[in-house]
């Protein structure tokens, strides 16, 4: 059995990646902390093997409960996905060391968590990818998201530094850095006035929001050991543009056709 883990994958771009690896042959273990149920009927729909797992990314316990699974169904995973991750939008000087706290717990501590469970029985094989799903608030900042930043900052950091130490043993670890997304996180976010679809859209080259799919094709393009088998350490942008343009905001919409 060929298994990809992913967590987050109730929904949004975990959902779609899950059903793209599912696609290209993968048995999918979905992780999440909200009921996976719907996502798992809409995938066994398609034809896919699918199981699901429900608890916190940030704890040690779930993540040995998940290594114990995988040992029990196979031994390792081929694939681990990092994609759940939480949003918080707020000034610096406003946030608490709570909402910090728990924002890198989800975004960072989780996938070190799962990353070193996992990546313990992939190294006994001598294979695996794990991917990390970053942000192009990874590569740059973004005002009022100090900690969200900070933890998709980190998360490339991790990402480098286990590339760097497995690489030899025959595990590859790469992120993707998204643009904005049309998922349940834009919903919510949005919901809070904090932006608008034309914020986005007049920032991006391509002028337009990433689809999940976007996103999802260049994930299972790292998870793939033959497709992408000497690329490791990289954190991708697949972000319309976004982090390579420096233009003016006039400058930009002036290249519009
Ligand atoms: N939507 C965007 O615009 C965007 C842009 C760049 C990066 N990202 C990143 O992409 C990833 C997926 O985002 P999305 O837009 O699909 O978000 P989403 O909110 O729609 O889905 C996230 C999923 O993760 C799960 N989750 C959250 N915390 C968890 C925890 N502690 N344990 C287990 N599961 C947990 C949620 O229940 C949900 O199903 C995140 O890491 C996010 O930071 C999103």
């Amino acid at each position: 059995m060929k298994l990809a883990v992913v967590t987050g994958a109730a929904q949004g771009l975990g959902l779609c990646t899950s059903a793209l690896l599912a696609r290209r042959g993968f048995h999918l273990l979905l992780l999440d902390r909200q009921d996976a149920g719907t996502a798992l009927a809409q995938l066994r729909a398609e034809g896919a093997a699918a199981e699901a797992l429900c608890g916190d990314i940030a704890s040690e316990p779930f993540a040995a409960e998940v290594a114990a699974w995988v040992d029990a169904h196979g031994g390792a995973a081929e694939v681990l996905v990092n994609n759940a991750g939480i949003s918080l939008i707020r000034p610096a000087e406003e946030t608490t060391g709570a909402e910090w706290r728990r924002v890198l717990e989800v975004n960072l501590l989780g996938p070190f968590l799962l990353s070193k469970a996992l990546g313990l029985q992939m190294l006994a094989r001598r294979r695996g990818s794990i991917v990390n799903v970053a942000s192009v608030a990874g590569l740059a900042a973004v005002s009022h998201r100090a900690a969200y930043n900070a933890s998709k900052h980190g998360l490339i950091g991790l990402t480098r530094t286990l590339a760097a130490e497995w690489g030899a043993r025959g595990v590859r670890v790469n992120a993707v850095c998204p643009g904005w997304i049309k998922t349940e996180m834009d919903v919510e976010d949005q919901g809070s006035g904090a932006y608008s679809d034309a914020d986005i859209i007049d920032r991006v080259p391509m002028a337009r929001f990433a689809r999940p799919e976007d996103v999802a094709e260049a994930i299972a393009f790292l998870a793939d050991s033959e497709r992408s088998a000497f690329v490791n350490g990289v954190s991708l942008p697949v972000d319309g543009g976004w982090v390579a343009d420096a233009s003016w905001e006039s400058l930009r919409l002036k290249t519009r056709g």
